[in-house]
């Protein structure tokens, strides 16, 4: 049983902890914020993440997972710090460093042994030196001490998998013998391993998301080129994705990419770049594209409306993408924000981000159940593509609105089957095709008909 320290129980932390003690490891969480461990000593998530609570139940009740605001408590004994504090963008894309300049200075001043100290957040290229520079010059006594990175994969709604299951483990450090130890810590995985220096480590995770963001932003252009030419991207997108090379995923067209990752990563990369003197065409293009998907919403429901001010708009969905309440950078804030200066009514249904969304949308009014919502509704427009969305009695919100105006901003439903049931819809980069027949996926045998 080896014993770790995981400073920040945020999103990353949280996840990073219970899932440590799980696999049988002795885990300190820590956080500054006083309420936020009390609360989750009383066994209350700061965030909504499928399975964590139980996760974390199981792992306190058997004395493997302990929460503290204590430096000192939590580096006592212990061989293995994970630092997972919040990197937020500064004005210009920057990340803001303060909390783990903040994290490095408080780990230097406690600790009592000599220590790995490993970086989960997001944090420029060239970090993992500047830590090593803080901790040195803020030990008490010179203790030894290694700085390895590790960037973390999860993805919110199936972080717990993705921690348990990864595709694989990147570790970054100058001293390959912190490297392997760490890498111990993450056999019971049975991902593969790779050990290489720390900025290597620092730039996997940004070319990562970068590129994530790039087939996102990829497909939300082929969509519009789509909708011009006649052609469904949602068949494209399979058809794509057929092909090894390119893969079947991260290319469904909708609103753009939202939450706290891929907006402030792509920025941050293109923010390090121009400070090198590099201009970053692909990424501005990335951002631009994303930054358009908005707006768009709001036009395509003005030109299916007509004039917006007094109608009715109903928003399935606000958390910036399904099985999570985060509403970080979530199309949801700007498109309501901008559909009300137009004048009009918004309604919404989230099965868990009303109460997050409440306060950062007030004049919004919150429904118990999308059929509530529906009622009396011009325009219905789906944001999120929540599970029980692709479950709705559809005739029976058709009865409920007042004009059948939907726009599925997710490409959840079948155009022909939603225009059969007298919705006037739209989605996005469906173009009506004469041609197009129903045996898309006829011939292809059955261990390949999904991709
Ligand atoms: C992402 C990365 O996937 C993860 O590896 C990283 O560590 C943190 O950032 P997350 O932000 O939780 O994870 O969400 P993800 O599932 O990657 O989706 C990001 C955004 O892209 C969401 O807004 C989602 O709705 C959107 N998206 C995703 C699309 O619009 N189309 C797609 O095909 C896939």
């Amino acid at each position: 049983m080896k014993q770790i320290c995981v400073v920040g129980v945020g999103y990353v932390g949280l996840v990073t902890a219970a899932c440590f003690a799980d696999l049988g490891n002795r885990v300190i969480a820590l956080d500054i914020d006083e309420k936020r461990i009390e609360g989750l000593k009383r066994g209350e998530m700061p965030i909504y993440e499928p399975g964590l609570a139980e996760l974390v139940a199981r792992n306190v009740h058997a004395n493997r997972l302990f929460f503290t605001t204590s430096y000192s408590k939590a580096l006592e004994k212990t061989e293995f710090a994970f630092v997972c504090v919040g990197t937020p963008s500064g004005v210009d894309g920057e990340a803001d460093l303060r909390h783990v300049a903040e994290s490095a200075r408080a780990i230097a001043q406690h600790m009592k042994e000599p220590l790995i100290i490993i970086n989960k957040s997001t944090v420029p290229v060239g970090t993992g030196d500047w830590v090593a520079d803080i901790v040195r010059g803020h030990q008490v006594n010179e203790i030894p001490f290694w700085v390895v990175s590790c960037p973390e994969f999860l993805r919110e709604g199936s972080a717990i998998s993705d921690f348990m299951s990864p595709h694989r483990t990147v570790l970054g450090s100058l001293d390959r013998e912190a490297a392997e130890k760490v890498a111990q810590l993450h056999l019971p995985l049975r991902s593969p391993i790779m050990i290489t220096d720390l900025r290597t480590a620092e730039m996997i995770k940004y070319a990562s998301n970068a590129f994530l963001a790039t087939k996102i932003s990829f497909i939300n252009e082929i969509a519009n080129i789509c909708e011009e030419l006649g052609a469904d991207v949602k068949e494209v997108a399979v058809g794509m994705g057929y092909d090894k090379r390119i893969g079947p995923f991260f290319l469904d067209a909708g609103l753009g990419y939202g939450g706290s990752c891929f907006p402030k990563d792509v920025k941050a990369l293109a923010y390090m770049a121009a400070e090198k003197g590099r201009h970053p065409q692909l990424l501005h293009a990335v951002m631009d594209i994303n930054n358009d998907r908005r707006p768009m919403a709001v036009n395509r429901l003005h030109q299916m409306l007509g004039d917006i001010r007094g109608k009715s708009i109903g928003l399935l969905g606000l958390s910036f993408k399904e099985n999570t309440d985060d509403m970080r950078d979530a199309p949801s804030v700007d498109i309501a924000k901008a559909l009300l200066a137009l004048g009009a009514k918004i309604r919404a249904y989230d099965p868990v981000a009303m109460e997050v969304a409440k306060p950062m949308m007030p004049e919004v009014e919150m429904c118990p159940d999308p059929y509530t919502m529906a009622q009396g509704c011009d325009a219905l427009l789906v944001i999120t593509p929540w599970n029980e969305f692709k479950q709705l009695d559809l005739e029976k919100i058709l009865g409920l609105m007042n004009q059948p105006v939907f726009f599925d901003g997710r490409n959840i439903y079948d155009p022909e089957n939603m225009s059969r049931l007298g919705f006037n819809y739209l989605g996005l980069g469906r173009g009506y095709n004469s041609q197009k027949t129903d045996n898309t996926l006829t011939h292809v045998p059955e261990a390949t008909a999904s991709p």
